[in-house]
This record gives structure tokens, C-alpha cells and sequence, in this order.
């Protein structure tokens, strides 16, 4: 009977979510008609959002924010937030995941397809503020800025920082923590502050079963 009530239970609340992320989506459709959003975009949990009437923004199919840690037990601490300043540009690719992610967008910011940025992520193309000081009391403009690239199939640890300028080639991952002001390479574990080449990745080769859409790992 308990374990019948904890099904219930659960079914209302994912049908709730559902739900919820439905109206978020439309909504973003309705008020943001700079965003183009994909199919079967998840929005769970609310998402911050501030998009200039300038901006450029694309997000592919199947991308999933979350925003709350009913919705990821990794801790996540606040929800997912996206800027995009004047004449600035977007563009996330297909099957992405967001976990409580500052996006912060001042020129522009690229991710691949099937990357994964975890919780508390944060992706800067600048530094807010000028480093002269004369400008810092009395404007932004002199404010560095510049494009991050993110390739496609990157695993972004959580509370990792992504400084402006940084590119990270495919299937690159970055470990818990770490806060990356250079570029990293494809194929390659980086981590630490600042972070560091940890080692390669070798991934054993693998049978894509279209069909079934299973993988099936080859020995290698
Ligand atoms: C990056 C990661 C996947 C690498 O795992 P791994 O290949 O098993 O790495 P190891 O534990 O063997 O560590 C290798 C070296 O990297 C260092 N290292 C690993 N992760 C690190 C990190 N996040 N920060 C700094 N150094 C790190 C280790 O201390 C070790 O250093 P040493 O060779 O000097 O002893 C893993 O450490 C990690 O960060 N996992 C967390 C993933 C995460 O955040 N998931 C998302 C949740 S939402």
C-alpha cells in the first residue's frame, strides 16, 4: 500500500513538473520572441532570464534546465540564469543539460550538442567590470570581452567556472570545482584553479544500434 502511495505520489509530481515546464516554455515563446526554442525543451523548476531586443538566441532540441535540487540531488543552489546583452549571441545545441547554470552573455557563448554543464555552473564572456580602476569608478565600457566555444559531447563538473575567451574541444571534461582560463583541448580531463591537464580520455569504441538506440561497447 505504501509502496502504491509513493508511486502515486511520484507520477503527480513528474506529471506537475511536465506541466510546469510546458508553461515555462510557452511562455518564454510568448515574451521572448528572440529565443528559438527547440522540440521537447525542459524547464524544471524556474529559470532567470534577460534577453536584450538585440540578442541571438538558440537552443536546440531535448536541452533540459534544472533549477532546484527536487530536480538534481547534487546540491543545486540556485536556478538556472541567462543573460544576453545587445547584438550578443546564444547558440546551445541538441540534447544539453543545465543544472542551476549562470550563462552570462556579452559577445557570445557557443555549446555543442549533448554537453553537460553541472550544478552551479557558471559561463562568463567577460569580466563585468574594466581593470583600470579610473574606469571601474565611473563606467563598464572598457569591459573585456570575449566568445567562449564549448564543443560538442563536454562533461562540465559541477561548480566549475568558464572564464571569457575559453574554448573546450569535444569530449573534453572538466572536474568539480575547477575554474578554466584556457583552452582545453578534445579528448582531455582538465581540473584544478586554474585548470590543469589531468590526462587523455580514451573512449573504447563503440556499435551504435540505430534501431534499438542502444550503445553496445565494443572491447577494445
Ligand atoms: C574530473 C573527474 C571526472 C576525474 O576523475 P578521475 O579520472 O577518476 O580522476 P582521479 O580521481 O584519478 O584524479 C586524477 C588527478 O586529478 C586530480 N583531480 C581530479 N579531480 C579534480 C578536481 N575536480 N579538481 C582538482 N583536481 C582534481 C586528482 O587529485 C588527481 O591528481 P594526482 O594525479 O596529482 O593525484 C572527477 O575528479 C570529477 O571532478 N568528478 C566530479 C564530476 C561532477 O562534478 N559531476 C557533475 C555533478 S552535477
Amino acid at each position: 500500500m505504501r509502496k502504491l502511495l509513493r508511486n502515486i505520489s511520484r507520477m503527480v509530481k513528474e506529471n506537475l513538473a511536465l506541466i510546469r515546464s510546458t508553461i515555462t516554455y510557452h511562455k518564454i515563446k510568448l515574451f521572448y520572441p528572440r529565443v528559438k526554442l527547440g522540440q521537447n525543451v525542459r524547464f524544471y523548476g524556474p529559470i532567470q532570464l534577460r534577453i536584450s531586443g538585440t540578442a541571438t538566441v538558440h537552443i536546440g532540441d531535448n536541452v533540459t534546465f534544472r533549477s532546484s535540487t527536487s530536480y538534481n540531488f547534487v546540491g543545486i543552489n540556485r536556478p538556472v540564469s541567462i543573460y544576453v546583452g545587445d547584438q550578443a549571441t546564444l547558440e546551445i545545441g541538441h540534447n544539453c543539460g543545465f543544472s542551476g547554470t549562470a550563462i552570462f552573455v556579452t559577445s557570445s557563448i557557443h555549446v555543442g550538442s549533448y554537453s553537460n554543464f553541472g550544478g552551479n555552473s557558471s559561463l562568463w564572456d567577460t569580466d563585468f567590470h574594466p581593470l583600470d580602476y579610473r574606469l571601474r569608478r565611473v563606467q563598464l565600457e572598457g569591459t573585456r570581452t570575449s566568445p567562449i566555444k564549448i564543443g560538442e559531447d563536454v562533461f562540465i563538473g559541477a561548480n566549475v567556472l568558464i572564464l571569457k575567451g575559453v574554448t573546450i574541444g569535444p569530449r573534453s571534461i572538466v572536474g568539480a570545482g575547477s575554474v578554466v582560463s584556457k583552452a582545453i583541448p578534445a579528448d582531455q580531463i582538465w581540473a584544478g584553479n586554474p585548470a590543469q591537464f589531468i590526462r587523455y580520455i580514451q573512449s573504447a569504441p563503440i556499435d551504435y544500434n540505430a534501431n534499438s538506440s542502444q550503445l553496445e561497447v565494443l572491447p577494445a
